[in-house]
């Protein structure tokens, strides 16, 4: 979307009018450029008992050479941020670029800085569709929208203000939804190391580094090969930095993300059914490359690191096998209960890894597990956390985010249901069965959360874990149909991109 902001003025050839409930005729402003026999139409609308401004209702009021439409955003005092969002996002899915690329979206009385931008930031991410890879109809309309949105002049600044920075972090949930909706044939570890190489390159404040095949045997990175060695394509480990020389000395943040390219479950196979969708086990790894864009195109001057753990989870005759005991980065030996618990095995060299850059909080994002679907469903992704304030702080960006997480325990019994294997230092799989699994997966992770400066009686870096196994793509990504959420479509949804952009700046 190509989008500028200024006063009330021209009109375009579509003319969106969010108002609130309980007027009977335009508010000030809201019909500036129409003429007298355009102005008298919208008016009769709003006037009619068919436009009340409720939430969720919609009219459109055709008039020469401009469609207007009427947008019910309910009550102006209870109108939150999700809401605005939403109902941006909703608004934009209904139009049709062939009446119009040119559009206009004013906000009259009523409208806060705020809940402007959120509206529009609905609008940016809806503007989302991913043809990659097929022939598109005749009729589709591949040029961008051209927004302007109006409002009254003392808002401009805070406008301009919002607009570029809201685009620039949509931009990276774009990316990371690219990067999840790409088939496994086209994206896999190597390829996910290539584009960052290719993103980083006119870039100067970004490093971008790259820990290959070699380098993860001579690192001892055994998580990774062990969960990538099954495949042709090999696994490898991406290093982000944003702004390496700033900070110096002091502690920022790590963010770590699963990046399985596809789960087939190894030699513990899927059933057929439950193996398509295993295309998006890598947007842990798409949300920590396009959180690094988003943070890099916002202009934000702190250091942050990401790293992606990427693998291919294949069965085969090099294949790692239930039984299995491996060395991971950390010294640490993991048994093999089930060769589909693989995540855990590769995010334990990336959680060890984070400890080295002495991180100020360590924030990892995984499909991890099926049970956490069952738990949450679709629109709450679980979180677990080591320590209160970092907990606190990620579970209100994720809420103002319209993210929300919500916390589940990590506790004595769910570190021993994994740590008590008779053959290696850590099971991959609990001794309790699926009791509890989402947990015991997560006190698998926090088995691999570094102390600081790794002194063994230092205490452990703060820490989150995010499984986005429901929340990562959405129940109508089977097909382009629509889906509970409405701020995507179909396929992933780049989830937490945003809640991360706002923890890391806005502290
Ligand atoms: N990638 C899956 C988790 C998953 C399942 C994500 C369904 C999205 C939808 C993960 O690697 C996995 O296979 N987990 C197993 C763990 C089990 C073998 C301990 C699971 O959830 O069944
Ligand atoms: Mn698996
Ligand atoms: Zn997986």
């Amino acid at each position: 979307m190509k989008w500028t902001n200024s006063e009330f003025g021209m009109s375009y050839e579509q003319l969106l009018i969010p108002l609130f409930e309980g007027i009977d005729k335009a508010p000030n402003n809201a019909l500036t450029g129409l003429s007298r026999s355009q102005r008298n139409l919208v008016n009769e609308a709003i006037k009619s008992d068919d436009f009340e401004g409720k939430n969720g209702q919609r009219m459109v009021v055709w008039t020469p050479g401009c469609r207007v439409l009427l947008i019910g955003m309910g009550k102006k005092d209870s109108l939150g941020h999700r809401q605005s969002r939403n109902t941006g996002a909703r608004v934009m899915s209904s139009l049709s670029k062939a009446k119009g690329l040119e559009i206009c979206v004013r906000f009259t009385s009523g409208w806060t800085r705020e809940r402007m931008i959120d509206f529009a930031e609905g609008m940016m991410l809806r503007d989302y569709e991913f043809l990659e890879h097929q022939e598109v109809d005749d009729d589709h309309i591949s040029e961008p929208w051209s927004v302007n949105f109006q409002a009254s002049p003392r808002y401009q600044d805070a406008l301009l203000k919002g607009l570029t920075e809201v685009h620039s972090v949509v931009e990276g949930v774009h990316l990371a939804r690219n990067l999840g909706n790409e088939p496994a044939n086209v994206l896999y570890p190597m390829e996910y190391a290539r584009r960052a190489t290719e993103w980083a390159a006119d870039k100067d404040n970004v490093k971008v580094e790259v820990y290959d095949w070699e380098k993860l045997i001579e690192l001892g990175m055994g998580g990774l090969i062990n969960v990538g060695k099954g495949s042709d394509r090999k696994p490898c480990m991406v290093l982000f930095t944003l702004n390496p020389d700033a900070d110096e000395g002091l502690q920022r943040p790590c963010i770590v993300g699963k990046g399985i390219t596809f789960d087939t479950g190894g030699i513990s196979i899927k059933p057929t059914g439950g193996m398509w969708d295993m295309k998006y086990d890598m947007c842990g790894a798409a949300t920590v490359f396009g959180l690094i864009h988003s943070l890099y195109a916002t202009g934000f001057q702190r250091r942050v690191n990401g790293i992606a753990c990427l693998a291919e989870n294949m069965p085969g005759s090099g294949a790692y096998r239930p039984g299995d005991v491996f060395k991971t980065y950390s010294g640490k030996t993991i048994e093999v209960f089930s060769t589909d618990a693989e995540g855990r095995n590769v995010l334990a060299d990336g959680l060890w890894k984070a400890g080295e850059l002495d991180p100020e909080y360590i924030v990892d994002l995984a499909t991890l597990t099926g049970a956490v679907v069952v738990a949450l469903g679709n629109q709450i992704s679980g979180m677990w956390a080591n320590d209160e304030g970092i907990a606190k702080r990620l579970k209100a960006a994720a809420k103002r985010s319209g993210e929300p997480v919500w916390r589940m325990p990590l506790n004595a019994q769910f570190r021993k249901y994994m740590t008590d294997s008779a053959f290696a230092d850590i099971r991959n799989g609990s001794i309790g069965g699926r009791a509890g699994s989402s947990n015991t997966a997560a006190s698998f992770l926090e088995f691999f959360v570094p102390t600081r400066g790794f002194e063994e009686d230092a205490d452990k870096i703060p820490w989150v874990h995010l499984d986005i196994a429901g929340t990562a793509w959405g129940p109508g990504s089977k097909a382009r149909s629509e889906g509970a959420n409405p701020l995507f479509q179909y396929g992933t949804s780049g989830v937490h991109v945003r809640t991360l952009h706002r923890l890391i700046t806005e502290d």
